[in-house]
């Protein structure tokens, strides 16, 4: 191998987590857990509340549902039908950022230009619409702080968005006065909740037996139904911004990361295992195997997916995206080892996010049987990324042992545009 192996092997144990430390993961996520639901601020998980319980399933009726969380915007028309049962009547899909055309997303954007882009995008679902009264659910995928379901209140932008005028503010105020200046006095945004949360809703709509969602894409979080066994409380979802989980160690990649990004000592979980992410450690990494450090390469997490689907003998596909990126050809071996890189830092990913699933589970269980259940993912990472479903199996075989079966994860696919409707018909029933 071309590559110093000692630097290799040093490399890839850095991106190595072992049973042992993912079993202190586990439980130091629901330490932190505990310590959230106190309100104590050693936690480094937010324990939002949503203001919502579980749908019963029986939600009927027409409602708008407004996917807002990356940089594709959504605009939905949902029919729910009761069962578990829906159809989706229209919906328009943006990105909030063109290359060379126009950005929402940045700095340079404010609020008001960025909600009035979207109240452009409602307009175009209810094809001119400025009659007939709507009821709008709105998945608003970043931290935000609540005191009912309808009134959240961006704390802090993540995943790299700056738009200037939103943080601190009342987002579906923002959203109502964009819609006014659009003439749809008729669409009233009714609740706001979390992508997780309408994960967790949509799932439970459709399959029952779910408590815990979470979405695994550009960025990652997880929610669940606290059920405050034992106090006053009524059941309530809670979001736990688990992207902000900080308890674990980090690497010098990961160190690295977050020194140059926009929220430095944020989302440091997030950072080690999200989409927006992945493709950066594995550029930051090779740099230092090429002896490139100083300029970085650009990878996305689309690149380590392809990477990760050639499994022919010459990593060919490695080899072509690395020289793509870097100018520079790898030999065969070379590029099976990059591969390897490729292939350690997904698993740190999945195995990371597993070990907070099975910390959730454990808080939700208490001294109790773990019940059979569904953990609700979404998300393009989950979806499309190689080895992301054998490796989370793989770890609930090794923390949960024979409890391991009780539990599997599914695939909650247009979970936050569902949800949203979902928590629309849930606030408007009462
Ligand atoms: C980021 C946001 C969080 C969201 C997650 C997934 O972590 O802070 O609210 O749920 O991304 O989109």
């Amino acid at each position: 191998m071309a590559f110093d192996p000692v630097l290799y092997d040093d490399i890839i144990a850095a991106f190595t987590i072992d049973t042992e430390h993912l079993h202190q993961a586990a439980a130091a996520f629901r330490q932190d857990m505990r310590l959230g639901l106190t309100g104590s601020p050693d936690s480094s998980l937010r324990m939002l509340p949503s203001y919502l319980g579980l749908p019963t399933g029986e939600e009927r009726g027409d409602y708008l549902a407004l996917d807002f969380g990356g940089t594709n915007v959504r605009v939905l028309l949902y029919r729910l039908a009761g069962n578990g049962k829906y159809e989706m009547l229209s919906h328009v899909a943006k990105p909030l950022k063109v290359d060379g055309v126009y950005d929402f997303i940045g700095a340079e954007a404010t609020g008001e230009e960025m909600f009035d882009f979207i109240a452009g995008l409602v307009d175009e679902v209810v094809g001119g619409d400025h009659e007939t009264p709507y009821l709008l659910g709105h998945t608003f995928s970043f931290p935000s702080s609540q005191t009912n379901i309808n009134n959240a209140r961006l704390i802090i932008w993540t995943k790299e968005f700056a738009a200037r005028g939103v943080e601190g503010e009342v987002v579906n105020d923002l959203l109502r006065a964009a819609l006014v200046r659009q003439g749809l006095s008729n669409v009233t945004p009714n609740s706001v909740i979390n992508d997780t949360v309408a994960v967790l809703l949509s799932a439970a709509y459709i399959y029952g037996d779910t408590k815990i969602g979470a979405i695994y894409a550009t960025g990652h979080n997880t929610c669940y139904l606290e059920s405050y066994t034992g106090t006053a409380n009524a059941p309530m979802i809670l979001n736990m911004e688990s992207g902000g989980f900080s308890k674990l160690v980090p690497n010098r990649f990961d160190i690295a990361l977050d020194a140059a990004s926009e929220k430095k000592g944020e989302q440091r979980l997030e950072k080690m295992v999200s989409g927006r992410y992945m493709g950066e450690l594995f550029g930051m990494a090779l740099a230092e195997l090429l002896g490139t450090k100083e300029h970085m390469h650009a990878f996305t997490s689309v690149d380590i997916s392809r990477i990760l689907e050639d499994v022919n003998g010459d990593a060919q596909s490695a080899a072509s995206i690395v020289e793509t990126a870097t100018g520079q050809m790898l030999s065969a071996e070379d590029a099976v080892c990059v591969r390897e890189l490729a292939r350690t830092i997904v698993v740190r990913s999945v195995r990371l996010i597993a070990a907070t699933f099975v910390g959730t589970l454990w808080q939700i269980t208490g001294e109790g049987e773990i019940r059979p259940q569904h953990i609700a993912v979404d998300g393009s990472v989950y979806e499309k990324m190689p080895l992301v479903k054998e490796t989370m199996a793989d770890v609930f075989a090794e923390l949960l042992g024979e409890d391991a079966p009780k539990v599997d994860t599914i695939l909650a696919s247009c979970g936050s545009g569902l949800g949203a409707a979902l928590a629309a018909a849930m606030v408007e029933s009462g």
